[in-house]
């Protein structure tokens, strides 16, 4: 039985994204009881304030998307020690309309991979301030900075090193509690 759903959101649309094979990894290692599902930002428009009062229906999908979830995890490549504007445009349709951010409470977690030796560390310090700005509780501890080799991660999402596995493991099973931490409690009438 799954009783937790974690959305995630992958900052690349890149067809070769080594972030997206990541996120497939997560997905592979998910407890038992929680599921991984995407929510999908390559078909969103460019933000514009112009939008508010009237949004798009893919927009308040992606929005309906995050609320409906439990947490969710921003997987991201780091572009030029930042966040990839792909990324940026999403998390500005979550952010609005003023007073309605989708993020507001909603446990999160950063992760990412590339072949540097900082592993997308920059990019991800920048995605927590953001996330801080929409009141989104952020987990700390680790710290999911993933150096990417050839190979480490199938297409499919497995994991050819057993250290990097238990790291996964072990990073999902801290938001686990973070979620656990935050969520709401039930009061008997
Ligand atoms: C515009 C651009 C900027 C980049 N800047 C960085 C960077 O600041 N740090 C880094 O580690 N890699 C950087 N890279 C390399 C990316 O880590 C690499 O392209 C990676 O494969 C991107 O993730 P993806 O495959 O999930 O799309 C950059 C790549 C591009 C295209």
């Amino acid at each position: 039985m799954t009783d937790r759903k974690i959305g995630y959101i992958v900052g690349s649309i890149s067809s070769t994204s080594i972030n997206r094979r990541l996120a497939k990894a997560l997905e592979r290692l998910a407890p038992e009881g929680t599921a991984l599902v995407e929510i999908p930002i390559e078909d969103l428009p460019f933000y514009s304030p112009d939008h508010d009062a009237d949004y798009p229906q893919v927009a308040r999908d992606f929005k309906k998307a995050i609320e409906d979830v439990d947490g969710v995890i921003i997987v991201t490549p780091e572009y030029s020690r930042s966040i990839p504007g792909v990324l940026k445009n999403a998390l500005d349709w979550a952010a609005r309309p003023w007073g309605q951010g989708s993020f507001d409470g909603k446990p999160t977690a950063v992760i990412g991979t590339s072949g540097g030796g900082i592993a997308t560390a920059a990019a991800q310090q920048h995605l927590k301030a953001i996330l801080s700005h929409y009141n989104a509780p952020t987990l700390g501890q680790p710290e999911g900075y993933v150096q990417t080799t050839p190979g480490l991660f199938t297409e499919t999402g497995e994991v050819t090193n057993e250290q990097t596995a238990e790291f996964l493991t072990a990073y999902l099973e801290a938001f686990g509690a973070l979620i656990e931490r935050y969520a709401p409690v039930a009061v008997a009438a």
